[in-house]
């Protein structure tokens, strides 16, 4: 699974072999450049989703209910699910299960395919202290397989792990029945999600060790960029052949 944010790369991403594209809260971050996905919203995520299914019409796509909106009840989870499913999304991603566990079965109960997100939940950054491994301790550890069991219970058909150590992710993949995903979780999950941008290399500031860098991207693209630039300074850009009749 890539999270990616627009037509353009849904397009690509459609045209090769992942199975699925998530259109993550990480937006917020990625393309709106705020310091962390608080600062999605509904209407931000409706865009990215609509524009994600006009470019990948025939693939599963996740949306992330953003900040807050599974934490307000079941009536406005339900809104701002149903409006990312009007949008185009196939599913939703939920963070954590403790508090809102009503809210994914209803969600479930309805209709809406629900995939769970434990581990590193970065809307919870504030609480967290920061973007760190979780599930270190045997307690924290055993708390986090017991919020996998519950959103099996509750229906969830999927769970990304995000930062957890690998035993644990590899632990919790063999318990459940449904796949786990792992970001910086290890080998041993069902399935694996990266960033797009960073499998691309797009930003150079942005180098966790757990994302592996495909090709330099932002190489090659300000490499272009200044071959553009120098050719417009000397002329050569338009040539001949590249100006309209
Ligand atoms: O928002 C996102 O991109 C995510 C993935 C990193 C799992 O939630």
């Amino acid at each position: 699974m890539l999270a990616a944010y627009d037509a353009l790369m849904a397009r690509l991403v459609a045209a090769s072999e992942a199975d699925a594209i998530l259109v993550g809260d990480s937006v917020a971050m990625v393309v709106h450049g705020f310091p962390s996905t608080v600062h999605a919203t509904i209407e931000m995520m409706r865009t990215h989703v609509a524009a994600v299914r006009r470019g990948a019409p025939e693939m599963l796509v996740v949306a992330d209910m953003p900040f807050i909106s599974a934490r307000r009840g079941k009536v406005a989870a339900t809104d701002a699910a149903g409006a990312l499913m009007q949008a185009g999304a196939t599913a939703v991603k939920i963070e954590g299960v403790r508090g809102h566990e009503e809210v994914v079965a209803h969600l479930v109960e309805s209709g809406i395919p629900v995939m769970g997100h434990l581990g590193l939940t970065p809307q919870s950054v504030h609480q967290l202290g920061g973007y760190r491994l979780q599930g270190r301790g045997a307690a924290d550890a055993e708390r986090l397989r017991e919020d996998a069991r519950r959103l099996e219970e509750l229906g969830a058909f999927a769970i990304v792990l995000e930062c957890v150590p690998a035993e644990l992710a590899a632990g919790i993949t063999a318990e459940r029945s449904i796949p786990t995903i792992g970001i910086g979780a290890g080998a041993g999950t069902a399935g694996q999600v990266l960033v797009v941008s960073d499998l691309l290399g797009l930003d150079p500031r942005f180098q966790p060790r757990f994302a592996r860098r495909y090709v330099e991207g932002h190489e090659l693209i300000q490499d272009a960029i200044n071959r553009f630039a120098r050719d417009v300074r000397a002329a050569t850009f338009p040539a001949r052949e590249e100006v309209l009749a």
